[in-house]
């Protein structure tokens, strides 16, 4: 994601998109509210107003639920586009995440559940990770490892990877956590853009019934990262892997080595906890830097309020930790709560489609969290794979990553929520640190495909060019005001370049380069990225509102739209569209199709070119490419020559290209 490619835009988003008509509202039910921690709306709307109006207090209050080594001295301190928080304060995340849990009953509770692809499960105690994690702290010490220095972790969805992630906090090392299915060249440009002087990695780890071979992409890359010193392997897979003595250790051996005492770092508040890198569409990727205090803040409160944690609940987040969502929902939020994360290894549909569905019957997941990618997956693969298991344990659904189609949305709230689940639609980025719009469940009205209000603290808004706040349902730029906890504090290393890409847009606002809208009600909702708003004869459209008209077709799984140019309309509207299995290709459909989006939104938003495909190009975590489906939407023939390195699925483009009848 990038916003620095600026937009010139002198009308607002856009000026039909609220013909989308989404009138559905689902209230809580009145046994999740009697429940909730915030059991009205009532109460959500006084504590979010009460917040704004006193940020320090309202953050100064909520900061007592964390363990301190030292109170702070103030809440924030801000000098834009530079924020400090909880200054003068000293605490550590593992003690958050660890420590704290140990003192009571909650010592022996599962902190981790582990189920490996091949079906293998592990279940670590808070005391058991506890352990684990101060092991591994201790190796890294002795492999020199000292606080500050930059660590990074390349490791498939195993224990090891959140041990790791503590085992950094535990001695103020900033992590930076890459994700496994990405090559040996960008592992090598993250670790020597922040001068990693350790890699932890694992031999391989199992996907779709292989394993991956991890380790050798690790090799690679060390060719060209002249300041890494050691790399500590974790033994997955027991494939046959080149250890070079001197440089690469067996995790096995090495803790065989060391104390299983470690004691925590007290860091200070504005700490580095991790730089996690996200990549641009343009240029190379940005090193997102989080710090300690606030960033644990964010992802305590959110997961308290947002998925209204509980001791007893097994919450499945499916996201990889080499993403955001794997840092802030896999491990700091549950854990710093004293919850219970889940973790997969593998692929959702190995060896069947159903996988996921037997997790949560097999482990009675009370809360999942997962993104509209994969939902729209599960409904290509269709209904039947989920009759097969029970999901009553469920009580409470999220969703993260886009925006999800309210036909998506209605899937997954009949068919996996069994219509008694809230579905917290989550809205948030690396940058953010923590969600920002969302639910509250149990208080907040829902209404599918939106991602309705913001959180406690957070002042966001929808704003013209101007900086002005649109009228209700007028398309803008979804900003935010003011400064908040768990906000990126710079670009690794590039000061200039972060003031540049999130606060030169608007003047005094955090600009997220979303498009978005807002309600009669003041619900937000997102229309896309404002770079891929599509032009069509003087209309913007935003292109979830087309691509949700095309999902809410019976026989359509997903679809993706851009624009092409074009010399009448300035842009014509293209649309790739993946079926249901089963479903045929044909010129009658790609006419009803045209039909229905005319009827869904209007004419001018009627594709003009369809073409039916059986997958899209999505990042590895799961985002459509809509700069590859732009380059295949203007060449005749299909092609694409961009930058294709972020892409999951090389076949893709070959089947891109035999769209056409
Ligand atoms: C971008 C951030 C945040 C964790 C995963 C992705 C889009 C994310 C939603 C949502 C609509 C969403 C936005 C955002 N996005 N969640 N609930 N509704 N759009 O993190 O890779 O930093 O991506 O994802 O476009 O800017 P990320």
């Amino acid at each position: 994601m990038s916003t620095e490619a600026p937009v010139s835009s002198a009308r607002s988003v856009t000026n039909i998109d609220s013909m989308l008509k989404e009138k559905r509202v689902f209230k809580p039910s009145a046994k999740f509210t009697r429940e909730a921690r915030i059991g009205s709306f009532k109460k959500y709307k006084k504590m979010h107003k009460a917040s704004l109006k006193n940020p320090d207090k309202f953050w100064g209050k909520a900061a007592e639920e964390l363990s301190w080594f030292r109170k702070w001295r103030k809440v924030c301190v801000w000098k834009p586009p530079f924020a400090e928080w909880f200054v003068g304060g000293k605490l550590n995340a593992s003690v958050n995440c660890l420590d704290r849990h140990l003192e009571g009953p909650s010592r022996n509770k599962a902190a981790l559940i582990f189920e490996g692809e091949p079906g293998d499960v592990v279940t670590l105690t808070y005391q058991q990770l506890h352990r684990e994690v101060c092991l591994m702290a201790n190796v890294l010490k002795k492999h020199g490892v000292k606080t500050g220095d930059r660590v990074m972790i390349y490791l498939p969805m195993i224990p090891e990877a959140v041990i790791a992630m503590l085992a950094c906090a535990r001695i103020g090392a900033p992590h930076s956590v890459v994700f496994s299915g990405f090559s040996a060249e960008a592992l090598k440009e993250r670790t020597n853009d922040c001068g990693a002087k350790v890699i932890i990695t694992a031999d391989g780890g199992f996907r779709r019934g292989t394993a991956l071979a991890v380790k050798r992409n690790v090799d690679e890359a060390l060719l060209g990262t002249p300041k890494v010193k050691a790399v500590i392997v974790v033994q997955r897979t027991k494939q046959d892997v080149n250890m070079a003595p001197g440089r690469d250790f067996w995790l096995h051996d090495e803790v065989q080595k060391v104390s299983a005492v470690c004691k925590p770092e007290a860091l200070d508040s504005e700490h580095p906890l991790f730089i996690l890198y996200t990549s641009g569409s343009t240029g190379k990727p940005k090193g997102i830097l989080h710090t300690t205090a606030g960033y644990l803040l964010g992802c305590h409160l959110t997961t308290k309020y947002y998925f209204d944690l509980r001791p007893e609940d097994v919450y499945f987040c499916t996201a990889d930790v080499g993403w955001i969502t794997g840092h802030s929902y896999v491990a700091y939020g549950v854990l710093s709560n004293g919850g219970t994360s889940l973790i997969y290894e593998g692929a959702p549909n190995f060896p069947e489609p159903d996988r996921f569905w037997r997790i949560i019957d097999r482990h009675k997941v009370n809360i999942f969290y997962t993104a509209p990618t994969a939902i729209r997956s599960f409904i290509k693969w269709g209904d039947d794979w989920l009759a097969r298991h029970d999901l009553s344990s469920l009580r409470l659904l999220g969703s993260v990553g886009e925006p999800i189609n309210p036909e998506a949305w209605m899937w997954y709230h009949e068919k996996v929520g069994g219509k008694r689940c809230p579905i917290v639609d989550t809205w948030w980025q690396t940058e953010t640190g923590a969600h920002m719009i969302a639910p509250i469940p149990g208080a907040t009205p829902l209404k599918p495909g939106s991602a309705t209000l913001p959180f406690f603290g957070v002042d966001a808004a929808v704003v013209d060019d101007n900086g002005e706040e649109t009228a209700p349902n007028v398309g803008g730029k979804l900003v935010i005001r003011r400064p908040w906890p768990s906000m990126l504090r710079s670009i690794y290393g590039d000061a200039a370049r972060y003031r540049k890409t999130y606060w030169s847009e608007v003047k005094g606002c955090y600009f997220a380069g979303d498009g978005a809208r807002r309600d009669k009600d003041g619900y937000f909702w997102i229309v896309g990225r404002i770079d891929d708003v599509l032009n069509v004869a003087g209309h913007r459209l935003g292109t979830s509102e087309v691509e949700s008209a095309l999902v809410s077709h019976p026989d359509i799984a997903e679809a993706a739209v851009v624009g092409r140019p074009d010399e009448l309309k300035g842009q014509a509207v293209v649309a790739f569209v993946t079926l249901k299995n089963g479903v045929p290709h044909s010129n009658n459909l790609k006419e009803s199709l045209r039909a229905h989006v005319a009827k869904e939104i209007g004419p001018i938003a009627k594709p003009d070119d369809i073409r039916f495909t059986d997958a899209l190009p999505k990042t590895r975590s799961g985002k459509i490419m809509r700069r590859l489906l732009k380059e295949a939407a203007a060449s005749p023939t299909g092609d694409i020559k961009g930058d294709i390195t972020t892409l999951e699925d090389l076949t893709v483009l070959a089947k891109l290209k035999q769209t056409e009848e």
